[in-house]
C-alpha cells in the first residue's frame, strides 16, 4: 500500500515545453528535438506517482516560456513567504511575473530579489531536513549576494556552496537532502572548500556519495516524498544504497525533460515547507 503524505507540491504541464535556445550544456544539440507527445506521457507518469503519495497543484503554462515546467525554478517558499526568482538568462525572465500571479492570487507574500541579483529558487537553494539550515548554490544561475536576502527574509542559516562543473548548473542536479537527515550528493560537482563545508556539517553516516554515472542520470534531482524517492534513472549501487538507508527508489523515465537539462526534482516545487 502506497502511503499518502502531507506533502503539496506545484507542477507545470509541459505543454509548450521545447528547447528552443540554449542555456546549459545539456540542452545542446537538442534544440526543437522534444518529442512532446513522449514529454507528456513521461510528465504524466511522475505527476501519477505524487498524486499517490501527495497533493499536487498545478500552474498555467505559457507560450513562449518552454522550460516553465521546471517549477522549481520559481522561487523559495517557506511558511507563506515567497522569495520569487531573479532567473540569469532573459530567456527565464518571461516566467517570472507568471510566477509572481500565482503566488500573489493564493495569498502568499511575494518578495522580489534586487533585480541585480540573479537567484533561481528551489532549483539553487535546499532546506536541510533535520537541521534549521539551507543549502545555497552559487557560481552558475545565482550569486553569492543572495545570502544576505535570504537571510534577512526568513531568519534561517544559509549555507553557500559553489558549484564548478557547468553539467551540475543548479544545486538539485548534485544534491539532495533527505528526510530523516540523510544527503545523497555528487561531490566532484562542489570546489574543494564546498566539499569540505558539507563534510564537516554532515556525518558521514548521512551522507551519500553517488557514482559519477548516476549523478549524469540526474539521480540526486530526486523527489523524496516521504520514503520514495522518485528519480529519472539510477543505478544498481544507488538503489541499493538508498535501500539499506531505508528509502525506497522509484524511477520514471523523463528522458525529454533530461534534453533541457532538467529532471523528476526541476518539475515540482514544494508547497508545504515549514
Ligand atoms: N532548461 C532549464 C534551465 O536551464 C532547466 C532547469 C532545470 N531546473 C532545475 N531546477 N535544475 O534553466
Amino acid at each position: 500500500m502506497i502511503k499518502k503524505t502531507p506533502h503539496v507540491y506545484l507542477m507545470c504541464p509541459p505543454e509548450y515545453f521545447d528547447v528552443s535556445y540554449i542555456i546549459n550544456p545539456w540542452m545542446h544539440g537538442n534544440m526543437r528535438k522534444i518529442d512532446n507527445a513522449l514529454a507528456k506521457v513521461q510528465w504524466r507518469a511522475l505527476y501519477d506517482i505524487l498524486c499517490d503519495r501527495a497533493t499536487v497543484r498545478l500552474v498555467l503554462p505559457q507560450p513562449g516560456s518552454p522550460d516553465m515546467v521546471f517549477t522549481a525554478n520559481a522561487g523559495l517558499l517557506r511558511g507563506k513567504k515567497f522569495l520569487l526568482s531573479r532567473f540569469r538568462f532573459p530567456e527565464r525572465q518571461y516566467e517570472e511575473p507568471y510566477y509572481a500571479d500565482w503566488f500573489m492570487d493564493r495569498g502568499f507574500d511575494v518578495t522580489y530579489m534586487p533585480r541585480d541579483v540573479p537567484f533561481e529558487g528551489a532549483g539553487d537553494a535546499l532546506f536541510d531536513r533535520s537541521a534549521d539550515r539551507l543549502w545555497m548554490a552559487y557560481g552558475h544561475r545565482s550569486v553569492i549576494g543572495a545570502v544576505g536576502e535570504i537571510e534577512k527574509l526568513y531568519g534561517v542559516n544559509v549555507v553557500p556552496l559553489k558549484l564548478v562543473d557547468q553539467r551540475f548548473y543548479h544545486l538539485d542536479t548534485c544534491f539532495c537532502p533527505l528526510e530523516g537527515g540523510k544527503l545523497i550528493y555528487y561531490p566532484p560537482a562542489f570546489d574543494a572548500e564546498s566539499q569540505k563545508t558539507i563534510e564537516k556539517l554532515v556525518p558521514s553516516h548521512r551522507r551519500f556519495a553517488i557514482a559519477e554515472s548516476d549523478a549524469l542520470q540526474f539521480a540526486c534531482n530526486a523527489v523524496n516524498v516521504g520514503k520514495a524517492v522518485v528519480v529519472n534513472r539510477a543505478g544498481k549501487g544507488f538503489v541499493e544504497g538508498l535501500g539499506k538507508l531505508g528509502y525506497e527508489v522509484v524511477q520514471t523515465p523523463l528522458s525529454e525533460f533530461m534534453k533541457a537539462g532538467g529532471s523528476a526534482k526541476c518539475l515540482t516545487l514544494r508547497l508545504d515547507e515549514k
